[in-house]
């Protein structure tokens, strides 16, 4: 099967049936587009696993909290459809806003708890956004597995708390970050960055792997570690830290004291542009799998 790319929901709905009903195994990498490396990795992994990778690309009006962000977000589809095309996927969902969301939304997909530490005490709404938006791409593509970036280790939280809670029938499925040789974790926004900035935003992956090493030797204070970590970050001109907390992988809640996994998750301000990146660690009696921890299996195993 060529690559077709399908802007409707209808369209969607009439191509991927036939499909469905051979009993094809299909797969989706949900994206905003500004396709690089890490979703390359996404891609990659569904070719693998399932028989009909389908990318959706849609900028989603209703996860920006700053319609300036929104304004400013990378389009760039005639590229991403040829990224697409090279990585062997089957479809491309790139609807447009008024597909999407055709009269203004007034049912959305809210998930407590989660979605209020970390970015979400940051950017209001925005999992609320990134959650409905996720459930209508599931609802429309119906995947049998979709691929998220561990970057976005929260968002990957969130969705599996979803995807438990409402019993949607898709295996989530994390991928591990992708990161340039200098340890800056792959981002769209990464391109935002002046040279200036590129060269000192990897100090953010330095720092998440210094608390790494802090707490695979043994220490079990997040406050000293956190304090250390903040200072370190605030000394590279131009960064801000907006957050960075040692948190429990799954609920994102801070730690009074590490004893087992934990994520070490940062978001920073560069000038005008915001990075966020993540590290699990554990004490080096505990073993980690140096992933984060999936959800129980909820649907028939697939190819
Ligand atoms: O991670 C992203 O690119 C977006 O948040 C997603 C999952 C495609 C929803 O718009």
């Amino acid at each position: 099967m060529s690559l077709s790319v399908v802007a409707t929901i209808d369209g969607m709905r009439r191509t991927l049936a036939p499909l469905r009903r051979e009993g094809k195994v299909i797969g989706l990498v949900p994206t905003m587009g500004a396709l690089h490396a890490g979703h390359g990795r996404l891609m990659e992994l569904a070719r693998r696993e399932t028989d009909c990778v389908v990318v959706s690309v849609f900028v989603n009006p209703t996860q920006f909290n700053d319609q300036q962000d929104y304004a400013k977000y990378p389009r760039t589809l005639p590229r991403d459809v040829e990224f697409c095309q090279a990585l062997g996927a089957e479809l491309v969902f790139a609807p447009d806003a008024a597909e999407m969301y055709p009269q203004p939304a007034t049912s959305f997909v809210e998930v407590a708890g989660v979605s209020e530490r970390l970015c979400g005490e940051f950017r209001p709404g925005h999992f609320r956004g990134v959650a409905t938006v996720v459930a209508k791409l599931f609802h429309i593509v119906q995947p049998d597995r979709a691929y998220f970036g561990e970057k976005d280790a929260q968002q990957l939280a969130v969705i599996r708390r979803m995807v438990r809670d409402l019993d949607i029938p898709v295996t989530v499925v994390g991928v591990p970050t992708v990161r340039e040789p200098d340890g800056l974790a792959l981002s769209s926004r990464n391109q935002r960055l002046s040279p200036e900035e590129r060269s000192l935003a990897p100090a953010v992956y330095r720092t998440l792997q210094r608390i790494r090493s802090r707490i695979a030797d043994g220490a079990g204070d997040p406050r000293e570690i956190r304090q250390d970590a903040v200072a370190e970050l605030e000394r590279v001109p131009g960064m801000r830290v907006e957050y960075l907390e040692i948190v429990d992988p799954e609920e994102m809640r801070p730690v009074g004291r590490i004893e087992g996994p934990v994520l070490a998750a940062a978001a920073v301000w560069l000038g005008s542009t915001r990075l966020i990146d993540n590290q699990l660690c554990a004490p080096a009696n505990a073993s980690p799998s140096g992933r984060l921890p999936p959800e129980k299996a909820l649907r028939r195993p697939t190819k």
